[in-house]
């Protein structure tokens, strides 16, 4: 299962929240995330801190090309395995941030950004489809004031009216991953009341 939402939105806290639950119900859970910790993931890590810069012209589709590598990267060598040994995998990110991030970014004024979508999804042809792909929904300026607090310096994407664009094409997740099963949650809540959001909305699935 995947977890999205724009930068700040509580993927990666509300993901170890459910690995808990899980666990506690005795499943054999792994929570990884994009980018992976494989070599394409350290390449990326290290253009979103800007330890590397890409040129300026088509730096949208390099993103596409490099995350799309370091999917079927990571699916290889620690997802598939992992969902083989009968672990419930959860990915903090997936295609979903490709189309929602690289289709926002990729020219100034978002014209083609139809035709960029569709070039994302053939990149991710062989991506494994998640069960489930759960949306944090969450206001941008509440995003930005979690993002504040936790510290740090501001990664690429972490601009306030990108962000402003990203919670739209989030919310409209279902468009740009058809036929994937999409659940979106209010992120805008408390810590623990997202995580019951969380768990109510997901007991169907992982009864099984
Ligand atoms: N519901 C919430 N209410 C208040 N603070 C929260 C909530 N969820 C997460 N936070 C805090 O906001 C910050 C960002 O959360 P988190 O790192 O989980 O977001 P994220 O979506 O993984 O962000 P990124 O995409 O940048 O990795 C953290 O400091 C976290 O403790
Ligand atoms: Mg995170």
């Amino acid at each position: 299962m995947v977890f999205e939402g724009i930068d700040g939105a509580g993927t990666s806290t509300q993901a170890e929240r459910f690995a808990a639950h899980l666990r506690a119900a005795r499943r054999m859970v792994h929570v990884t995330r994009e980018p992976s910790a494989g070599p394409v993931g350290a390449l990326l890590r290290q253009v979103l801190t800007h330890r590397i810069s890409l040129p300026g012209a088509r730096q949208a589709e390099i993103m596409a090309l490099l995350f799309s590598a370091d999917r079927l990267d990571h699916l290889g060598a620690e997802i598939e395995p992992l969902l083989r040994d009968g672990y419930v995998v959860i990915s903090d990110r997936y295609d979903l941030s490709s189309l929602a991030y690289q289709s926002t970014t990729a020219g100034e004024d978002g014209a083609g950004s139809g035709a960029i979508v569709e070039w994302i999804r053939e990149l991710n042809r062989h991506a494994l489809r998640p069960d489930v792909t759960v949306v944090i929904d969450v206001a941008p300026e509440i995003a930005e004031k979690r993002r504040r607090g936790r510290g740090g310096a501001e990664e690429l994407f972490e601009k306030t009216e990108l962000q402003a664009r990203l919670a739209e094409a989030y919310r409209r997740a279902e468009e740009l991953v058809p036929g994937d099963r999409v659940i979106h949650i209010d992120g805008n809540g408390s810590v623990d009341e997202v995580a019951r959001a969380i768990t109510a909305a997901l007991s169907a699935v992982v009864e099984r």
